[in-house]
């Protein structure tokens, strides 16, 4: 929070299916700020690359007109996620789709394309905003941030808890998401770690109303010292 910036922002970086998006909802709600999930745009980004068959050559600016599009994070019982008066909230958890989008957020180009639609969500009194670089890039003055880890195993055996409905092996997910995180984190655009002035928050024995009151407490005293 600063003069010409008073909305707060707080970012909430991490790896895949370390709950930072459930987290980040959550204190989103109970703080009363607004919320932006970076890894939707991404996969929105993705959606909109699959649909055109959209053809990339590296360095190649990015035309406005082919990915012009803004998304909507509204904080009810569930997160709804609205591209005009279009639930888009089912589309984004296509698995095929977060592969395409873990590639493409590789190029640099896209990272850039992203970055002022992301700046347009901090708006008064404040935002929470989960993803891998937030803190690190997209917001690097944030008052507050966050980064939450889990070993590998309780990350794959939660997301196979979500995914309880289909019939994916818990050794399955835990592949997929070890690919996604070494992409992550091995690529040279914006890789996957904590900014030097993030709280990292181990979350492997924690339950998730835990994470939130420490993430909510932290900010408190750290923003409203009395
Ligand atoms: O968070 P989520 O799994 O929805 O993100 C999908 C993909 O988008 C990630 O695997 C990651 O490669 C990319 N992403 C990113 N930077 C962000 C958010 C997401 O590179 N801030």
């Amino acid at each position: 929070m600063t003069m010409n910036n008073p909305s707060a922002v707080i970012t909430i970086d991490g790896p895949s299916a370390s709950g930072k998006s459930s987290v980040a909802f959550l204190v989103a709600k109970r703080l009363g700020l607004a919320y932006m999930n970076s890894g939707c745009l991404y996969r929105y980004m993705a959606h909109l690359w699959q649909a055109q068959d959209f053809r990339y050559q590296p360095g190649q600016v990015l035309d406005a007109g082919c990915f012009d599009f803004r998304l909507d994070f509204v904080l009810a019982d569930r997160l709804r996620i609205l591209h005009g008066d279009q639930d888009v909230s089912s589309i984004l958890e296509d698995d095929a789709l977060s592969n395409l989008a873990s590639r493409i957020a590789a190029y640099p180009e896209v990272r850039s394309f992203l970055l002022g639609l992301q700046h347009s969500y901090a708006v008064q009194p404040g935002l929470v905003t989960d993803g891998r670089d937030m803190g690190l890039v997209v917001f690097p003055s944030a008052d507050m941030k966050i980064f939450l880890t889990a070993t590998l195993e309780e990350r794959a055996n939660r997301r196979a808890a979500q995914l309880s409905g289909r019939s994916v092996s818990q050794a399955v997910v835990a592949e997929q998401i070890r690919l996604r995180d070494k992409r992550d984190m091995e690529r040279s655009a914006a890789p996957l770690k904590p900014a030097d002035d993030a709280i990292v928050i181990d979350t492997t024995q924690m339950q998730r109303s835990a994470v939130v009151d420490q993430i909510c407490a932290y900010y408190r005293k750290k923003c409203f010292p009395t």
